[in-house]
Parts: structure tokens; sequence; C-alpha cells
């Protein structure tokens, strides 16, 4: 394989995903991208502008615009943007227009970790690690409300539970097969996990992938 070291760290929502991928980046000294900022970016900016996420041409016309620093806007963390998200996600000229991004950046020389749905499958097909951090719903529901809460949401759990169940449908009832674990990703299920333990686990694996991928590069 040529290129840099390549982390894929996909999985569904609120599974644990993000904080894994940061953790990996920092232990190995690798640039790390949120790839689920971009998507979040689309549908932010077409809500700001008054037009409709699910309207494919906008959308992916939107993407095709998108500049780095409309990725820093604090409004893209917020439960709304996660909706929108997965709603302008589901047009292929959005992830067409998006592609390009993240390849670049997986591409770059001193290796990277990526974070999203088809990193493994679509992104870096060849990444030399590749993990499926996943975690029951009630579990990632839990996760994701107490992180909403800490930014001032007024939500309830079961309100965050029938979001993850609502975006699991979407994210997963897509055609194409990007979005579902690539075959030769690693399944780390941090449901019974402390952060510790999963960024403990997340490192194991990845260091399993680092001593097949020095022989063989
Ligand atoms: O953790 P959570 O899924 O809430 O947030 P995210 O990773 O920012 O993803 C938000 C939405 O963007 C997901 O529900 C997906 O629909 C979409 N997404 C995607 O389609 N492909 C990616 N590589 C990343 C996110």
């Amino acid at each position: 394989m040529s290129g840099g070291f390549v982390i894929a760290v996909d999985g569904p929502a609120a599974s644990g995903k993000g904080t894994i991928a940061v953790g990996l980046g920092a232990h190995y000294r690798l640039p790390v991208l949120d790839t689920g900022l971009l998507y979040r970016a689309v549908g932010v900016l077409m809500q700001g502008r008054g037009q409709d996420p699910d309207d494919a041409g906008l959308a992916g016309a939107t993407a095709a615009r998108l500049t780095a620093e409309q990725l820093q806007d604090p409004a893209l963390r917020t439960r709304a943007a996660g909706e929108l998200a997965s709603r302008v996600a589901v047009h292929a000229s959005v992830r067409d227009a998006l592609l390009a991004f993240q390849r670049g950046f997986a591409g770059q020389a001193g290796g990277a970790v990526l974070d999203g749905r088809d990193i493994g499958t679509v992104i870096a097909p060849d990444a030399a690690a590749k993990l499926f951090v996943t975690a029951t719903p009630p579990v990632r529901a839990r996760r994701r409300w107490s992180q909403l809460a800490a930014q001032g949401e007024a939500v309830t759990y079961d309100d965050v539970l029938a979001d993850i169940r609502t975006r699991d449908a979407r994210d997963g009832g897509r055609d194409e097969a990007p979005m579902r674990r690539a075959d030769d990703a690693v399944l780390l299920d941090t449901s019974e996990m402390t952060i510790e333990q999963a960024a403990d686990a997340a490192r194991r694996i990845v260091e399993a992938a680092r001593a097949r991928w020095n022989t063989s590069s």
C-alpha cells in the first residue's frame, strides 16, 4: 500500500466514533476529520437560506461550494444540525460533491484519521486500519442526551432515543452499500465500556493494523 497510515472510524449516530477518532489522532499524532461536520454544514447553510434540504440539486450545489471555515460554526453541533445532516446525506449529489475533499484529507502524506459512515467503504477503502464503532440505541441515546444537555439544549432522553432510531433507519435504509460496515472493519461494541476502555480497545485494534502495515509498506 502507498501513502500514509489512514485510520477509518465508522459507526452509527452517537456511537462514540468521534471521541475515539480524536483520541487516536492525538495518540498517533495524525490530523482528524469529523466528516459528519461536512453534512451538518450543508444542512445548516441551506436552512439559513430558507432552502429545502430535501432538494437534491440545491443541496449538491451547496456541498460543492463548502469552505473549511464553514466547518467551524458551533451551530453544527446541535441536535437540529444532526437531523438536517442526515436529510442532506441521502442525496448522491451531496455525497459526490464532498468526496474529493475527504479523499484529499485521507491522502495526506503523513496519514490521517477520518470518522463517519462510509470512510472504510467509499472514502478510504485502502485504509490501513478500519474500525466500526457501535453501541445499543439506549446507550447511544444516553450519551448524546448528556452531550446535548451539557451544550444547554433542552431535550428529553426519549426525544433523543427517537432521533437515534429515525437516523439509524434513514442512514441504514439507503440503497447503496457504502453505509454498511466494511467487510474488513473490526467491530468495536462500546455498549458496556467507559470512554477510557473504548479508547484502549480502539488503540489495540489500530496497533494490530499498524504492525501489519509496517511489514507490508
Ligand atoms: O454522531 P452523529 O451521527 O449524530 O453525527 P455525525 O457523525 O455528524 O453525522 C450526522 C449525519 O450525517 C449522519 O446521521 C449521516 O446521515 C450523515 N453522515 C454521512 O452520511 N456520512 C458521513 N461520512 C458522516 C455523516
